[in-house]
């Protein structure tokens, strides 16, 4: 364990100390995806700031829980780097990424929420020398999230969109936001037209959304044993208006959804 460690100490009677709490890594490409966590943490412990492979990490207390908050930055090299030294330089017990996505299934529209079960990396392509998608060598191309860690972000999601769901609508002029759990799929590149959505939608007819971060998040995840979940909220269709919709709603509203999801996420893991 590096000496960023943020975990708990206990001392114990016999004068011994035991780790109660490993921190949760809490990580997002772009700053308006973290919403005011850096602030809430400010405001809650104080923050500590380690600047490591050029990214800060923040650590301390938010709504209760041990955490170490990051920026990944974009692209799936950077978000592996960034997990990598969440997990080997802050020892962080499970992570979780929190972002933007753009639709692909025509279900899934700007506003609403997914949640992954999986992830898969929809550039991967050493064919013919291993099936489209997979990893070469680990024989996977679906990575799961973790169960428990995924259902209670989509509990924090559903309990959002209860009690905020509408009036976020109303205020953002988004449909009611609906919460969905299933295949992100991720690469590195911003899918912008009709066409390049549909290709995906063609080869991977369950992927819910697209993203450039998370299945590279998942991997690493998995190759280290360290329970991960995503949640993204759908700021595009990933259609040729995907520009103009990625960025308004990322400054206009990503921020405030992150906000209501994470309280909500970490009050209940703080209870639980
Ligand atoms: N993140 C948000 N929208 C996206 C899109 N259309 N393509 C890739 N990543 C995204």
């Amino acid at each position: 364990m590096s000496s960023a460690s943020v975990n708990t100490r206990v001392n114990t009677a016999d004068g011994g100390a035991h780790v109660t709490h490993r921190p949760l890594g809490i990580l997002a490409a772009l700053p308006q995806e973290l919403g005011d966590l850096i602030e809430a943490m400010r405001g809650e412990s104080g923050v500590r700031t380690i600047t490591h492979g050029q990214r800060d990490y923040h650590l301390g207390t938010v709504h209760g829980a041990p955490c170490v908050v990051t920026l990944a930055r974009v692209g799936k090299v950077a978000a592996a780097a960034t997990v990598s030294a969440l997990i080997h330089e802050f020892d962080v017990e499970a992570v979780v990424f929190t972002g933007v996505a753009g639709g692909v299934a025509t279900e899934v529209r700007v506003g609403d929420i997914v949640v992954a079960n999986a992830l898969l990396q929809h550039d991967l392509d050493a064919t013919p020398l291993f099936p489209r998608f997979e990893v070469p060598l680990l024989g996977m191309s679906r990575f799961a999230a973790d169960a428990a860690l995924a259902a209670q972000l989509a509990a924090a999601c559903e309990r959002f969109v209860a009690e905020e769901g509408a009036a976020s609508a109303a205020r953002f002029g988004t449909r009611e936001p609906r919460v969905h759990r299933g295949l992100i799929i991720s690469g590195d590149q911003f899918v912008a037209s009709a066409v390049a959505v549909k290709a995906l939608r063609d080869v991977l007819p369950d992927a819910l959304a697209v993203e450039m971060e998370g299945a590279a998040i998942a991997q690493v995840c998995h190759e280290y044993g360290v329970p991960c979940a995503i949640v993204r909220t759908i700021s595009d269709t990933a259609d040729d208006h995907a520009p103009q919709s990625f960025v308004s709603f990322l400054t206009e509203i990503a921020g405030t959804y992150s906000n209501a999801i994470l309280r909500r996420f970490l009050e209940a893991r703080r209870a639980g």
